[in-house]
């Protein structure tokens, strides 16, 4: 059993700013836009309907199957309950959390030392992918601590810009940015899985996924919900760790593995052969600095009709 569905037009226009929906909590106020949730899905049966739950804690609920994904601290738990004994990420999850508290501080420093890859080049990218989502709808998955986006003020975009991870800690660093930014009522943070994303198909017009891919394990299925959600014409762009560009990037990457992290660390002509063959677009376009590979791409803008 679930709550009765919620006509959130007239949720949002009671809410006292038009068209935002405040969800009171003890904490920092959670916001979802009417926006983001008409390009919401439930992550378990696609249903695109998600109501509003009336329990006392917060939570959207699937108006199709009635799965609950409650907002913990200003985060929506778009994981679904039912998918949680699938969730094969744990030993991912569980270095990424710990690590999360100096993720700032050390990222950029790994980027140039271990991996050799300048910090600017990933603002850079940020840049030009929330360029491309004018007009639409920006998601970044994943999100991480925010730590990219949080240098790109956005202001010159008016879409929802949504960001996605799996990580608690990481998400609730990437909270703590966003709401020190004053960008809290811009940017909606979720935790979900890469392979079910709780959007819409076609729904979104830039998806930018920095250092995801080799985190991944069914990095094709990732890419195939990727391709899902784009809009004819939608831009995708993202970076990815490789092999063989450096001894101690492999090294490291090498020790991942071992442990069990980021288990299906690749060649960058693995991963252009993946990229090519999960998102069959005309061009893609790629180049690469130290251990990193960087790629972009348009989807077509309609599919090309078969003869006959
Ligand atoms: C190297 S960090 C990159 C974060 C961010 N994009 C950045 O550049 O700062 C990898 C991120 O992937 C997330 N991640 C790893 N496995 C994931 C999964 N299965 N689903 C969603 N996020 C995942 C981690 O929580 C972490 O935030
Ligand atoms: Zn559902």
């Amino acid at each position: 059993m679930y709550d009765a569905p919620v006509d959130l037009a007239l949720v949002a226009a009671a809410a006292p700013q038009a068209g935002l929906l405040k969800l009171p909590r003890a904490r920092p106020m959670t916001m979802i836009t009417k926006a983001v949730l008409d390009l919401m899905q439930c992550a378990a049966c696609a249903h695109p309907e998600l109501g509003i739950g009336t329990r006392r804690e917060p939570e959207l609920v699937c108006q199709g199957c009635g799965e609950r994904y409650p907002f913990v601290d200003g985060i929506v738990d778009m994981v679904p309950r039912s998918a949680v004994h699938k969730y094969r990420y744990y030993r991912t999850d569980t270095l990424l959390n710990l690590i999360a508290p100096l993720y700032d501080l050390a990222s950029p420093i790994v980027s140039l030392l271990i991996w050799k890859c300048p910090p600017l080049r990933y603002v850079d990218m940020a840049h030009r992918a929330v360029g491309r989502s004018i007009g639409g709808a920006y998601v970044e998955c994943p999100i991480g601590t925010g730590l990219v986006l949080g240098h790109i003020r956005a202001e010159h975009v008016a879409g929802p810009l949504i960001g996605i991870d799996s990580s608690w800690k990481m998400l609730q660093k990437a909270r703590k940015r966003f709401e020190a930014l004053g960008m809290l009522d811009r940017v909606t943070l979720m935790r979900g899985d890469p392979e079910h994303l709780p959007i819409r198909s076609g729904a979104i017009r830039s998806l930018q996924s920095v250092n995801g891919l080799h985190t991944f394990h069914e990095r094709k299925l990732v890419l195939k919900e990727f391709d899902r959600l784009m809009e004819p014409g939608g831009f995708i762009s993202g970076s990815a760790l490789i092999r063989g560009h450096g001894a101690v990037a492999d090294m490291i990457l090498n020790q991942y593995e071992r442990y069990g992290v980021f288990p299906m660390l690749r060649s960058r002509a693995f991963i252009l052969t993946e990229l090519r063959e999960m998102l069959a677009y005309p061009r893609l376009q790629h180049e690469t600095y130290g251990a990193v590979l960087f790629f972009s791409t348009h989807k077509p803008d309609s599919t090309p009709q078969t003869p006959g």
